[in-house]
Protein backbone atom coordinates (compact mmCIF):
# COMPACT_ATOMS: atom_id res chain seq x y z
CA UNK A 1 0.00 0.00 0.00
CA UNK A 2 1.31 3.55 -0.75
CA UNK A 3 1.11 5.05 2.57
CA UNK A 4 3.02 1.63 4.03
CA UNK A 5 5.60 2.72 1.75
CA UNK A 6 6.27 5.80 2.59
CA UNK A 7 6.27 4.73 6.42
CA UNK A 8 8.97 1.86 5.82
CA UNK A 9 10.71 3.98 2.96
CA UNK A 10 12.21 6.79 5.47
CA UNK A 11 14.76 5.96 8.17
CA UNK A 12 13.35 5.91 11.62
CA UNK A 13 15.50 8.69 12.83
CA UNK A 14 13.65 10.82 9.62
CA UNK A 15 10.37 9.89 10.90
CA UNK A 16 10.73 11.17 14.66
CA UNK A 17 12.61 14.04 13.54
CA UNK A 18 9.65 14.94 11.05
CA UNK A 19 7.47 14.14 14.26
CA UNK A 20 4.99 11.58 12.39
CA UNK A 21 6.44 8.81 14.41
CA UNK A 22 4.83 8.08 17.50
CA UNK A 23 5.49 4.67 19.12
CA UNK A 24 2.23 4.47 21.28
CA UNK A 25 -0.20 4.78 17.97
CA UNK A 26 -1.49 1.57 16.35
CA UNK A 27 -0.01 1.32 12.99
CA UNK A 28 -2.20 2.30 10.02
CA UNK A 29 -3.49 -0.67 8.89
CA UNK A 30 -4.46 -1.81 11.99
CA UNK A 31 -6.37 0.98 13.17
CA UNK A 32 -9.93 0.65 12.92
CA UNK A 33 -12.55 2.78 10.39
CA UNK A 34 -14.85 6.02 11.53
CA UNK A 35 -16.86 8.14 9.06
CA UNK A 36 -16.77 11.97 10.64
CA UNK A 37 -19.90 13.53 9.16
CA UNK A 38 -20.94 16.99 9.23
CA UNK A 39 -23.83 18.94 7.73
CA UNK A 40 -24.36 23.09 6.44
CA UNK A 41 -20.91 25.00 7.60
CA UNK A 42 -23.52 27.99 6.24
CA UNK A 43 -20.40 30.57 5.92
CA UNK A 44 -19.28 30.12 9.94
CA UNK A 45 -15.47 29.47 8.78
CA UNK A 46 -15.46 30.48 12.60
CA UNK A 47 -18.29 31.67 15.04
CA UNK A 48 -18.34 35.53 15.46
CA UNK A 49 -17.70 35.65 19.15
CA UNK A 50 -20.14 37.79 19.96
CA UNK A 51 -21.37 35.73 22.93
CA UNK A 52 -19.04 33.68 25.26
CA UNK A 53 -18.42 30.39 25.22
CA UNK A 54 -18.26 30.10 21.78
CA UNK A 55 -18.62 27.18 20.06
CA UNK A 56 -17.38 25.93 16.98
CA UNK A 57 -15.39 26.69 13.86
CA UNK A 58 -13.00 24.59 11.24
CA UNK A 59 -9.39 25.83 12.56
CA UNK A 60 -11.21 23.38 16.03
CA UNK A 61 -12.83 20.84 13.74
CA UNK A 62 -9.19 20.27 12.35
CA UNK A 63 -7.73 19.45 15.44
CA UNK A 64 -10.21 17.42 16.22
CA UNK A 65 -9.78 15.32 12.74
CA UNK A 66 -6.20 15.29 13.68
CA UNK A 67 -6.34 13.67 17.08
CA UNK A 68 -9.27 10.82 15.97
CA UNK A 69 -5.99 10.23 13.05
CA UNK A 70 -3.90 9.33 15.53
CA UNK A 71 -6.10 6.48 16.85
CA UNK A 72 -8.24 5.53 13.70
CA UNK A 73 -8.97 5.65 9.60
CA UNK A 74 -10.84 8.41 8.60
CA UNK A 75 -13.68 8.63 5.95
CA UNK A 76 -14.54 12.41 5.87
CA UNK A 77 -17.46 13.64 4.61
CA UNK A 78 -19.47 17.16 4.14
CA UNK A 79 -23.10 17.40 3.66
CA UNK A 80 -24.43 20.99 1.56
CA UNK A 81 -24.16 24.64 2.31
CA UNK A 82 -20.79 25.80 2.76
CA UNK A 83 -22.19 29.66 2.34
CA UNK A 84 -25.44 30.41 2.57
CA UNK A 85 -25.77 33.32 0.02
CA UNK A 86 -24.44 34.34 -3.22
CA UNK A 87 -21.52 37.91 -3.34
CA UNK A 88 -18.41 37.83 -3.37
CA UNK A 89 -17.66 37.43 -0.07
CA UNK A 90 -19.39 34.27 0.06
CA UNK A 91 -17.53 32.95 -3.03
CA UNK A 92 -14.50 33.87 -1.20
CA UNK A 93 -15.67 31.81 1.95
CA UNK A 94 -16.50 28.90 -0.36
CA UNK A 95 -13.04 28.75 -1.56
CA UNK A 96 -11.19 29.06 1.77
CA UNK A 97 -13.93 25.91 3.35
CA UNK A 98 -13.00 24.17 -0.06
CA UNK A 99 -9.22 24.61 1.15
CA UNK A 100 -9.87 23.95 4.56
CA UNK A 101 -11.36 20.77 3.52
CA UNK A 102 -8.74 19.52 1.33
CA UNK A 103 -5.88 20.59 3.93
CA UNK A 104 -7.87 18.32 6.74
CA UNK A 105 -8.64 15.50 3.55
CA UNK A 106 -12.04 15.15 2.96
CA UNK A 107 -13.54 12.46 0.86
CA UNK A 108 -16.56 13.76 -0.19
CA UNK A 109 -18.70 16.97 -0.38
CA UNK A 110 -22.14 16.88 -1.96
CA UNK A 111 -23.93 20.17 -2.34
CA UNK A 112 -26.81 21.89 -1.29
CA UNK A 113 -29.43 24.41 -2.03
CA UNK A 114 -27.67 27.66 -1.07
CA UNK A 115 -24.38 26.25 -2.80
CA UNK A 116 -25.92 26.68 -5.69
CA UNK A 117 -26.77 30.11 -5.48
CA UNK A 118 -22.94 30.17 -6.15
CA UNK A 119 -23.89 29.40 -10.08
CA UNK A 120 -22.74 26.13 -11.92
CA UNK A 121 -19.49 28.05 -13.34
CA UNK A 122 -18.64 28.82 -9.86
CA UNK A 123 -19.41 25.38 -8.37
CA UNK A 124 -17.22 24.08 -11.34
CA UNK A 125 -14.22 26.35 -10.20
CA UNK A 126 -14.95 25.14 -6.69
CA UNK A 127 -14.79 21.30 -7.88
CA UNK A 128 -11.68 21.92 -9.70
CA UNK A 129 -10.21 22.48 -6.36
CA UNK A 130 -11.24 20.30 -4.28
CA UNK A 131 -9.32 16.95 -3.80
CA UNK A 132 -12.71 14.91 -2.79
CA UNK A 133 -15.64 14.19 -4.63
CA UNK A 134 -18.22 16.87 -4.92
CA UNK A 135 -21.62 14.97 -5.47
CA UNK A 136 -25.18 15.95 -6.05
CA UNK A 137 -25.90 12.88 -8.41
CA UNK A 138 -29.74 13.58 -9.20
CA UNK A 139 -29.15 17.43 -10.77
CA UNK A 140 -28.95 17.03 -14.76
CA UNK A 141 -27.91 19.77 -16.75
CA UNK A 142 -28.72 19.41 -20.52
CA UNK A 143 -29.80 15.83 -19.64
CA UNK A 144 -26.42 14.76 -18.11
CA UNK A 145 -25.95 14.39 -14.54
CA UNK A 146 -23.98 18.00 -13.46
CA UNK A 147 -22.31 15.98 -10.71
CA UNK A 148 -21.18 12.24 -10.10
CA UNK A 149 -24.13 10.43 -7.70
CA UNK A 150 -21.25 8.41 -5.73
CA UNK A 151 -17.65 7.69 -5.30
CA UNK A 152 -15.44 5.04 -4.25
CA UNK A 153 -13.10 4.77 -1.38
CA UNK A 154 -10.32 2.12 -0.28
CA UNK A 155 -9.79 2.31 3.18
CA UNK A 156 -7.96 0.19 5.92
CA UNK A 157 -10.07 -1.34 8.77
CA UNK A 158 -8.43 -3.42 11.54
CA UNK A 159 -6.01 -4.85 9.23
CA UNK A 160 -8.55 -5.25 5.78
CA UNK A 161 -9.20 -3.53 2.87
CA UNK A 162 -12.43 -1.60 3.11
CA UNK A 163 -14.16 -0.05 0.07
CA UNK A 164 -16.80 2.45 1.03
CA UNK A 165 -19.66 4.02 -1.60
CA UNK A 166 -20.52 7.30 -0.96
CA UNK A 167 -23.47 8.65 -2.72
CA UNK A 168 -24.26 12.14 -2.79
CA UNK A 169 -27.81 13.47 -3.49
CA UNK A 170 -30.26 16.27 -3.13
CA UNK A 171 -33.80 16.49 -2.19
CA UNK A 172 -35.98 17.33 -4.75
CA UNK A 173 -38.51 19.99 -2.72
CA UNK A 174 -35.41 22.13 -3.43
CA UNK A 175 -35.40 22.41 -7.28
CA UNK A 176 -37.17 25.32 -7.02
CA UNK A 177 -34.69 27.49 -4.77
CA UNK A 178 -31.91 25.77 -6.95
CA UNK A 179 -33.46 26.30 -10.34
CA UNK A 180 -33.93 30.26 -8.99
CA UNK A 181 -30.35 31.18 -9.80
CA UNK A 182 -29.55 28.39 -12.38
CA UNK A 183 -32.84 27.85 -14.61
CA UNK A 184 -31.00 25.34 -16.73
CA UNK A 185 -30.59 22.68 -14.09
CA UNK A 186 -33.31 19.86 -13.50
CA UNK A 187 -33.40 17.76 -10.34
CA UNK A 188 -34.77 14.03 -10.41
CA UNK A 189 -36.57 12.78 -7.24
CA UNK A 190 -34.19 10.79 -4.99
CA UNK A 191 -35.84 7.91 -4.37
CA UNK A 192 -36.21 7.57 -8.66
CA UNK A 193 -32.50 8.34 -9.21
CA UNK A 194 -31.42 5.55 -6.18
CA UNK A 195 -33.83 3.26 -8.88
CA UNK A 196 -31.23 3.96 -11.50
CA UNK A 197 -28.17 3.90 -9.23
CA UNK A 198 -29.28 0.65 -7.39
CA UNK A 199 -27.52 -2.29 -9.36
CA UNK A 200 -24.59 0.01 -9.35
CA UNK A 201 -24.30 0.46 -5.68
CA UNK A 202 -26.70 -1.85 -3.62
CA UNK A 203 -23.79 -4.83 -3.80
CA UNK A 204 -20.74 -2.52 -4.54
CA UNK A 205 -18.52 -2.20 -1.51
CA UNK A 206 -18.41 -3.32 1.96
CA UNK A 207 -19.90 -0.14 3.45
CA UNK A 208 -22.41 2.55 1.75
CA UNK A 209 -23.29 5.51 2.97
CA UNK A 210 -25.43 8.48 1.58
CA UNK A 211 -25.25 12.39 1.78
CA UNK A 212 -28.85 13.48 1.54
CA UNK A 213 -29.70 17.52 1.46
CA UNK A 214 -32.82 16.75 2.59
CA UNK A 215 -35.34 15.99 5.93
CA UNK A 216 -35.04 13.18 8.36
CA UNK A 217 -38.58 12.31 7.02
CA UNK A 218 -37.19 12.42 3.61
CA UNK A 219 -33.92 10.15 5.08
CA UNK A 220 -35.96 7.44 6.50
CA UNK A 221 -38.68 6.88 3.42
CA UNK A 222 -35.18 6.50 1.47
CA UNK A 223 -33.80 3.95 4.21
CA UNK A 224 -37.04 1.91 3.66
CA UNK A 225 -37.01 1.71 -0.12
CA UNK A 226 -33.37 1.25 -0.66
CA UNK A 227 -32.76 -0.78 2.88
CA UNK A 228 -28.96 -1.47 1.49
CA UNK A 229 -27.24 1.75 3.35
CA UNK A 230 -25.39 1.88 6.36
CA UNK A 231 -25.43 5.46 7.08
CA UNK A 232 -27.65 7.88 5.45
CA UNK A 233 -26.37 11.74 6.81
CA UNK A 234 -28.80 13.96 6.91
CA UNK A 235 -29.67 18.28 6.85
CA UNK A 236 -31.63 20.79 7.35
CA UNK A 237 -32.45 20.16 10.84
CA UNK A 238 -31.31 23.19 12.63
CA UNK A 239 -28.15 23.69 14.52
CA UNK A 240 -27.91 21.05 17.14
CA UNK A 241 -27.18 16.99 16.66
CA UNK A 242 -30.44 14.89 16.27
CA UNK A 243 -30.39 11.61 18.12
CA UNK A 244 -29.47 8.78 15.51
CA UNK A 245 -32.29 6.98 14.11
CA UNK A 246 -31.93 2.90 13.24
CA UNK A 247 -34.00 2.18 10.27
CA UNK A 248 -33.17 -1.45 9.46
CA UNK A 249 -29.87 -1.45 8.79
CA UNK A 250 -29.14 2.03 8.31
CA UNK A 251 -28.41 4.66 10.72
CA UNK A 252 -29.88 7.98 10.16
CA UNK A 253 -27.65 10.89 11.41
CA UNK A 254 -27.40 14.84 11.68
CA UNK A 255 -24.71 16.82 13.55
CA UNK A 256 -26.08 19.82 13.46
CA UNK A 257 -24.97 22.95 11.45
CA UNK A 258 -23.02 25.97 11.48
CA UNK A 259 -19.35 24.31 11.92
CA UNK A 260 -20.65 23.63 15.61
CA UNK A 261 -20.31 19.83 15.97
CA UNK A 262 -18.85 17.02 14.46
CA UNK A 263 -20.52 13.51 14.39
CA UNK A 264 -18.28 10.46 14.47
CA UNK A 265 -19.89 6.95 13.50
CA UNK A 266 -17.91 3.88 14.62
CA UNK A 267 -17.69 0.89 12.48
CA UNK A 268 -18.58 -2.76 13.95
CA UNK A 269 -14.78 -4.79 13.98
CA UNK A 270 -16.29 -7.39 11.53
CA UNK A 271 -17.93 -7.63 8.02
CA UNK A 272 -20.73 -7.35 7.89
CA UNK A 273 -20.09 -4.38 8.85
CA UNK A 274 -22.24 -2.01 10.59
CA UNK A 275 -22.80 1.23 12.50
CA UNK A 276 -21.41 0.63 16.14
CA UNK A 277 -22.02 3.35 17.32
CA UNK A 278 -22.78 7.64 16.96
CA UNK A 279 -21.36 10.17 19.00
CA UNK A 280 -21.13 14.08 18.10
CA UNK A 281 -18.52 15.86 19.80
CA UNK A 282 -19.43 19.71 20.43
CA UNK A 283 -16.57 22.35 19.16
CA UNK A 284 -15.83 23.90 22.36
CA UNK A 285 -12.54 25.85 23.60
CA UNK A 286 -10.94 22.21 24.64
CA UNK A 287 -10.08 21.93 21.02
CA UNK A 288 -7.47 24.53 20.13
CA UNK A 289 -7.18 26.49 16.85
CA UNK A 290 -4.95 24.08 14.01
CA UNK A 291 -2.60 26.20 12.53
CA UNK A 292 -2.69 25.16 9.23
CA UNK A 293 -6.90 25.70 9.39
CA UNK A 294 -5.87 29.01 11.18
CA UNK A 295 -4.06 30.34 8.70
CA UNK A 296 -6.39 29.48 5.37
CA UNK A 297 -8.86 31.55 7.73
CA UNK A 298 -6.45 34.66 8.65
CA UNK A 299 -5.81 34.37 4.42
CA UNK A 300 -9.39 34.36 3.65
CA UNK A 301 -9.55 37.59 5.85
CA UNK A 302 -6.44 38.92 3.73
CA UNK A 303 -8.42 38.75 0.27
CA UNK A 304 -11.60 40.28 2.24
CA UNK A 305 -9.45 43.09 2.94
CA UNK A 306 -7.45 43.17 -0.01
CA UNK A 307 -10.85 43.32 -2.28
CA UNK A 308 -12.25 45.91 0.13
CA UNK A 309 -15.92 44.69 0.14
CA UNK A 310 -15.96 47.02 2.67
CA UNK A 311 -16.38 49.48 0.52
CA UNK A 312 -18.86 47.49 -1.88
CA UNK A 313 -21.62 47.25 1.03
CA UNK A 314 -24.69 48.60 -0.60
CA UNK A 315 -26.49 51.75 0.69
CA UNK A 316 -29.46 53.15 1.46
CA UNK A 317 -30.38 57.12 2.24
CA UNK A 318 -31.54 57.64 6.02
CA UNK A 319 -34.88 57.35 7.28
CA UNK A 320 -34.76 60.59 8.21
CA UNK A 321 -32.60 62.82 5.10
CA UNK A 322 -29.95 63.69 7.70
CA UNK A 323 -26.31 62.73 7.35
CA UNK A 324 -24.24 61.14 10.44
CA UNK A 325 -22.07 63.40 12.67
CA UNK A 326 -20.64 61.39 14.78
CA UNK A 327 -21.03 61.08 19.08
CA UNK A 328 -17.80 63.78 19.64
CA UNK A 329 -20.05 66.19 18.16
CA UNK A 330 -22.63 65.60 20.33
CA UNK A 331 -20.00 66.09 23.15
CA UNK A 332 -20.37 70.25 23.53
CA UNK A 333 -24.48 69.72 23.96
CA UNK A 334 -24.43 66.77 25.77
CA UNK A 335 -21.57 66.23 28.25
CA UNK A 336 -22.54 63.95 30.47
CA UNK A 337 -24.32 61.12 27.60
CA UNK A 338 -21.28 61.36 25.90
CA UNK A 339 -18.72 60.48 29.15
CA UNK A 340 -21.58 57.88 29.84
CA UNK A 341 -21.25 56.13 26.47
CA UNK A 342 -17.34 56.68 26.69
CA UNK A 343 -17.56 53.96 29.25
CA UNK A 344 -19.43 51.64 27.69
CA UNK A 345 -18.04 48.33 25.53
CA UNK A 346 -20.18 50.00 22.83
CA UNK A 347 -17.04 52.79 22.63
CA UNK A 348 -14.79 50.07 21.82
CA UNK A 349 -17.00 48.01 19.30
CA UNK A 350 -14.35 48.36 16.43
CA UNK A 351 -11.31 47.87 19.20
CA UNK A 352 -13.22 44.09 19.75
CA UNK A 353 -13.00 43.39 15.56
CA UNK A 354 -9.18 44.66 15.54
CA UNK A 355 -8.21 42.53 18.05
CA UNK A 356 -10.53 39.89 16.35
CA UNK A 357 -8.62 40.47 12.83
CA UNK A 358 -12.32 41.58 11.54
CA UNK A 359 -12.30 44.87 11.69
CA UNK A 360 -12.00 45.04 7.61
CA UNK A 361 -15.06 42.41 7.49
CA UNK A 362 -18.02 43.86 6.56
CA UNK A 363 -20.03 41.03 8.09
CA UNK A 364 -19.25 41.82 11.07
CA UNK A 365 -18.63 45.84 11.00
CA UNK A 366 -22.09 46.79 10.18
CA UNK A 367 -23.07 46.10 14.01
CA UNK A 368 -19.95 47.22 15.43
CA UNK A 369 -19.54 51.26 14.07
CA UNK A 370 -22.64 53.64 12.94
CA UNK A 371 -24.30 53.57 10.03
CA UNK A 372 -22.23 51.23 7.67
CA UNK A 373 -25.20 50.71 5.50
CA UNK A 374 -26.24 53.97 4.84
CA UNK A 375 -25.04 57.30 2.79
CA UNK A 376 -23.06 58.86 4.73
CA UNK A 377 -22.44 55.98 7.13
CA UNK A 378 -19.51 54.27 7.96
CA UNK A 379 -16.86 53.71 5.44
CA UNK A 380 -13.19 52.91 7.53
CA UNK A 381 -11.30 53.52 10.43
CA UNK A 382 -9.07 56.29 8.32
CA UNK A 383 -11.84 58.08 6.15
CA UNK A 384 -14.98 58.53 9.01
CA UNK A 385 -12.73 57.97 12.32
CA UNK A 386 -16.19 59.73 14.42
CA UNK A 387 -17.98 56.95 12.98
CA UNK A 388 -16.41 53.86 13.96
CA UNK A 389 -17.62 52.19 17.33
CA UNK A 390 -21.29 52.26 17.73
CA UNK A 391 -22.34 55.65 18.66
CA UNK A 392 -25.09 57.91 20.09
CA UNK A 393 -26.89 57.80 16.11
CA UNK A 394 -26.44 53.94 15.53
CA UNK A 395 -29.25 54.23 18.21
CA UNK A 396 -30.36 57.66 18.07
CA UNK A 397 -30.38 57.81 13.74
CA UNK A 398 -28.34 60.40 11.86
CA UNK A 399 -28.24 63.78 13.68
CA UNK A 400 -26.11 66.02 11.74
CA UNK A 401 -28.99 68.44 11.13
CA UNK A 402 -29.91 67.89 14.71
CA UNK A 403 -26.58 68.98 15.34
CA UNK A 404 -26.59 72.00 13.90
CA UNK A 405 -30.38 73.13 14.62
CA UNK A 406 -31.82 70.77 17.61
CA UNK A 407 -34.79 72.90 17.84
CA UNK A 408 -35.63 72.54 14.50
CA UNK A 409 -34.76 68.85 13.89
CA UNK A 410 -35.75 66.54 16.91
CA UNK A 411 -34.79 63.12 16.79
CA UNK A 412 -37.57 61.28 18.71
CA UNK A 413 -37.34 58.22 20.72
CA UNK A 414 -34.92 55.42 20.12
CA UNK A 415 -37.02 52.52 22.47
CA UNK A 416 -35.80 49.18 23.18
CA UNK A 417 -36.41 48.43 19.61
CA UNK A 418 -33.31 50.70 18.90
CA UNK A 419 -31.22 48.04 20.22
CA UNK A 420 -32.68 45.09 18.17
CA UNK A 421 -31.22 45.59 14.73
CA UNK A 422 -28.29 44.34 16.18
CA UNK A 423 -28.67 43.03 19.76
CA UNK A 424 -29.99 39.94 17.82
CA UNK A 425 -30.40 36.06 19.02
CA UNK A 426 -27.67 35.17 17.24
CA UNK A 427 -25.00 37.88 18.41
CA UNK A 428 -26.45 38.55 21.75
CA UNK A 429 -28.64 35.39 23.31
CA UNK A 430 -28.95 36.86 26.93
CA UNK A 431 -29.98 40.44 25.58
CA UNK A 432 -32.62 42.05 27.96
CA UNK A 433 -33.63 45.74 27.62
CA UNK A 434 -34.01 46.27 31.03
CA UNK A 435 -30.43 44.53 32.41
CA UNK A 436 -28.75 45.56 29.22
CA UNK A 437 -30.11 49.56 29.41
CA UNK A 438 -28.97 49.84 33.59
CA UNK A 439 -25.58 49.17 32.05
CA UNK A 440 -25.64 52.31 29.43
CA UNK A 441 -28.41 54.03 30.85
CA UNK A 442 -27.97 58.30 30.14
CA UNK A 443 -30.27 60.73 29.03
CA UNK A 444 -29.89 64.23 30.88
CA UNK A 445 -31.07 67.26 29.85
CA UNK A 446 -28.67 69.03 27.07
CA UNK A 447 -26.19 71.61 29.19
CA UNK A 448 -27.50 74.45 29.21
CA UNK A 449 -26.70 77.43 27.62
CA UNK A 450 -26.65 74.71 24.39
CA UNK A 451 -30.47 75.96 23.90
C1 LIG B 1 -26.04 41.50 14.13
C2 LIG B 1 -25.03 42.33 14.70
C3 LIG B 1 -23.64 41.79 14.92
C4 LIG B 1 -22.82 41.22 13.98
C5 LIG B 1 -23.13 40.93 12.52
C6 LIG B 1 -21.56 40.95 14.65
N1 LIG B 1 -21.63 41.34 15.94
FE1 LIG B 1 -20.19 41.09 17.35
N2 LIG B 1 -21.45 41.77 18.78
C7 LIG B 1 -22.74 42.20 18.56
C8 LIG B 1 -23.39 42.46 19.82
C9 LIG B 1 -24.81 42.95 20.02
C10 LIG B 1 -22.45 42.16 20.83
C11 LIG B 1 -22.67 42.24 22.34
C12 LIG B 1 -23.29 40.94 22.76
C13 LIG B 1 -23.69 40.90 24.20
O1 LIG B 1 -22.87 41.27 25.07
O2 LIG B 1 -24.82 40.47 24.48
C14 LIG B 1 -21.25 41.74 20.13
C15 LIG B 1 -20.06 41.34 20.77
C16 LIG B 1 -18.93 40.90 20.12
C17 LIG B 1 -17.74 40.45 20.77
C18 LIG B 1 -17.54 40.35 22.26
C19 LIG B 1 -16.99 41.61 22.83
C20 LIG B 1 -16.63 41.38 24.28
O3 LIG B 1 -15.52 41.74 24.62
O4 LIG B 1 -17.46 40.85 25.02
C21 LIG B 1 -16.86 40.06 19.79
C22 LIG B 1 -15.46 39.49 19.97
C23 LIG B 1 -17.51 40.28 18.53
N3 LIG B 1 -18.77 40.78 18.76
C24 LIG B 1 -16.93 39.99 17.29
C25 LIG B 1 -17.67 39.95 16.10
C26 LIG B 1 -17.13 39.40 14.89
C27 LIG B 1 -15.74 38.86 14.69
C28 LIG B 1 -18.13 39.48 13.97
C29 LIG B 1 -18.13 39.02 12.54
C30 LIG B 1 -17.68 37.67 12.28
C31 LIG B 1 -19.28 40.09 14.64
N4 LIG B 1 -18.95 40.36 15.92
C32 LIG B 1 -20.48 40.36 14.01
C33 LIG B 1 -23.36 42.37 17.34
C34 LIG B 1 -22.88 41.86 16.15
C1 LIG C 1 -25.84 72.41 19.65
C2 LIG C 1 -26.19 71.62 20.75
C3 LIG C 1 -26.56 70.16 20.44
C4 LIG C 1 -25.82 69.26 19.76
C5 LIG C 1 -24.47 69.44 19.07
C6 LIG C 1 -26.56 68.03 19.83
N1 LIG C 1 -27.71 68.20 20.52
FE1 LIG C 1 -29.09 66.79 20.97
N2 LIG C 1 -30.26 68.19 21.83
C7 LIG C 1 -29.94 69.50 21.99
C8 LIG C 1 -31.04 70.17 22.59
C9 LIG C 1 -31.07 71.64 22.92
C10 LIG C 1 -32.04 69.23 22.80
C11 LIG C 1 -33.37 69.43 23.44
C12 LIG C 1 -34.35 69.91 22.45
C13 LIG C 1 -35.62 70.28 23.15
O1 LIG C 1 -35.95 69.63 24.15
O2 LIG C 1 -36.19 71.26 22.71
C14 LIG C 1 -31.51 67.99 22.31
C15 LIG C 1 -32.19 66.78 22.35
C16 LIG C 1 -31.66 65.58 21.99
C17 LIG C 1 -32.32 64.32 22.12
C18 LIG C 1 -33.71 64.08 22.65
C19 LIG C 1 -34.68 63.98 21.52
C20 LIG C 1 -35.00 65.30 20.92
O3 LIG C 1 -34.74 65.45 19.71
O4 LIG C 1 -35.46 66.13 21.62
C21 LIG C 1 -31.47 63.37 21.64
C22 LIG C 1 -31.73 61.88 21.56
C23 LIG C 1 -30.28 64.05 21.21
N3 LIG C 1 -30.40 65.38 21.44
C24 LIG C 1 -29.20 63.41 20.64
C25 LIG C 1 -28.12 64.07 20.08
C26 LIG C 1 -27.10 63.44 19.37
C27 LIG C 1 -27.01 61.95 19.09
C28 LIG C 1 -26.21 64.40 18.98
C29 LIG C 1 -24.93 64.22 18.20
C30 LIG C 1 -25.05 63.66 16.87
C31 LIG C 1 -26.72 65.64 19.47
N4 LIG C 1 -27.88 65.42 20.14
C32 LIG C 1 -26.10 66.84 19.26
C33 LIG C 1 -28.75 70.08 21.63
C34 LIG C 1 -27.75 69.50 20.91
C1 LIG D 1 -25.22 49.16 16.01
C2 LIG D 1 -25.39 47.96 16.77
C3 LIG D 1 -25.85 48.06 18.22
C4 LIG D 1 -26.99 48.67 18.69
C5 LIG D 1 -28.04 49.43 17.91
C6 LIG D 1 -26.98 48.43 20.10
N1 LIG D 1 -25.87 47.72 20.47
FE1 LIG D 1 -25.33 47.17 22.35
N2 LIG D 1 -23.64 46.32 21.63
C7 LIG D 1 -23.27 46.29 20.32
C8 LIG D 1 -21.96 45.70 20.20
C9 LIG D 1 -21.18 45.48 18.93
C10 LIG D 1 -21.54 45.40 21.50
C11 LIG D 1 -20.20 44.78 21.90
C12 LIG D 1 -19.20 45.86 22.02
C13 LIG D 1 -17.83 45.34 22.35
O1 LIG D 1 -17.60 44.90 23.48
O2 LIG D 1 -16.99 45.38 21.44
C14 LIG D 1 -22.63 45.81 22.38
C15 LIG D 1 -22.58 45.67 23.75
C16 LIG D 1 -23.59 46.10 24.58
C17 LIG D 1 -23.55 46.02 26.00
C18 LIG D 1 -22.41 45.48 26.82
C19 LIG D 1 -22.70 44.05 27.16
C20 LIG D 1 -21.85 43.55 28.29
O3 LIG D 1 -22.12 42.41 28.67
O4 LIG D 1 -20.98 44.27 28.75
C21 LIG D 1 -24.72 46.54 26.49
C22 LIG D 1 -25.13 46.65 27.94
C23 LIG D 1 -25.50 46.93 25.35
N3 LIG D 1 -24.79 46.67 24.22
C24 LIG D 1 -26.74 47.50 25.43
C25 LIG D 1 -27.47 47.98 24.35
C26 LIG D 1 -28.80 48.55 24.42
C27 LIG D 1 -29.62 48.66 25.70
C28 LIG D 1 -29.13 48.93 23.17
C29 LIG D 1 -30.38 49.63 22.71
C30 LIG D 1 -30.81 50.76 23.49
C31 LIG D 1 -28.02 48.61 22.30
N4 LIG D 1 -27.04 48.01 23.05
C32 LIG D 1 -27.98 48.87 20.94
C33 LIG D 1 -23.99 46.73 19.25
C34 LIG D 1 -25.16 47.45 19.34
C1 LIG E 1 -27.13 51.84 22.54
C2 LIG E 1 -28.08 52.81 22.12
C3 LIG E 1 -27.82 54.25 22.53
C4 LIG E 1 -26.64 54.91 22.42
C5 LIG E 1 -25.30 54.40 21.89
C6 LIG E 1 -26.89 56.23 22.89
N1 LIG E 1 -28.18 56.34 23.29
FE1 LIG E 1 -29.06 57.98 24.03
N2 LIG E 1 -30.69 56.94 24.53
C7 LIG E 1 -30.94 55.66 24.13
C8 LIG E 1 -32.23 55.26 24.65
C9 LIG E 1 -32.88 53.90 24.42
C10 LIG E 1 -32.73 56.34 25.39
C11 LIG E 1 -34.03 56.39 26.20
C12 LIG E 1 -35.00 57.36 25.59
C13 LIG E 1 -35.38 56.92 24.20
O1 LIG E 1 -35.87 55.82 24.01
O2 LIG E 1 -35.15 57.72 23.29
C14 LIG E 1 -31.74 57.40 25.26
C15 LIG E 1 -31.87 58.64 25.79
C16 LIG E 1 -31.10 59.74 25.41
C17 LIG E 1 -31.41 61.11 25.66
C18 LIG E 1 -32.65 61.62 26.35
C19 LIG E 1 -33.77 61.58 25.36
C20 LIG E 1 -35.08 62.04 25.89
O3 LIG E 1 -36.04 61.93 25.14
O4 LIG E 1 -35.14 62.50 27.03
C21 LIG E 1 -30.40 61.87 25.15
C22 LIG E 1 -30.28 63.35 25.14
C23 LIG E 1 -29.46 60.95 24.58
N3 LIG E 1 -29.91 59.66 24.75
C24 LIG E 1 -28.29 61.32 23.95
C25 LIG E 1 -27.30 60.41 23.58
C26 LIG E 1 -25.98 60.80 23.17
C27 LIG E 1 -25.48 62.22 23.03
C28 LIG E 1 -25.31 59.66 22.93
C29 LIG E 1 -23.88 59.48 22.53
C30 LIG E 1 -22.89 60.16 23.34
C31 LIG E 1 -26.23 58.57 23.14
N4 LIG E 1 -27.42 59.07 23.55
C32 LIG E 1 -25.92 57.22 22.92
C33 LIG E 1 -30.10 54.86 23.37
C34 LIG E 1 -28.78 55.15 23.08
Amino acid sequence: MHFRWVVFGLPLAALMALGSYRPSAPEIHTRPLVIVFSSEVNGYITPCGCSKPMVGGMPRRGTLLRQLAERYTLLRLENGDLTKASGRQDELKAETLIEMLNQMGYDALNLGKYDFLLGMDYLRVLQQQFKGAMLCGNVQEGGKPAFDAYTLVERPHNGRTLRAVIVGLISERHAEAVRRRNPQLTITPALQKLDELRPHIETQGDLRVLLFYGSEQEAEQIAQAHPYFHLIVYANAGDGPMPPKQVGQTRLVFAGNDAKFVGIAYLSEDAPYAIARVEHTRLTEAFKDDEQILALKLAYLARVEAENLLASVPRRPTPNGSGFAGSRACMPCHVEDYRIWQRTAHAKAMQTLINEKHDKDPECVVCHVVGLEYEGGFQSVEKTPQLKDVGCESCHGPAKLHAQDPEKHRLGKAGPQSCMTCHVPAHSPGFDFETYWKKIEHGFKPASGSR
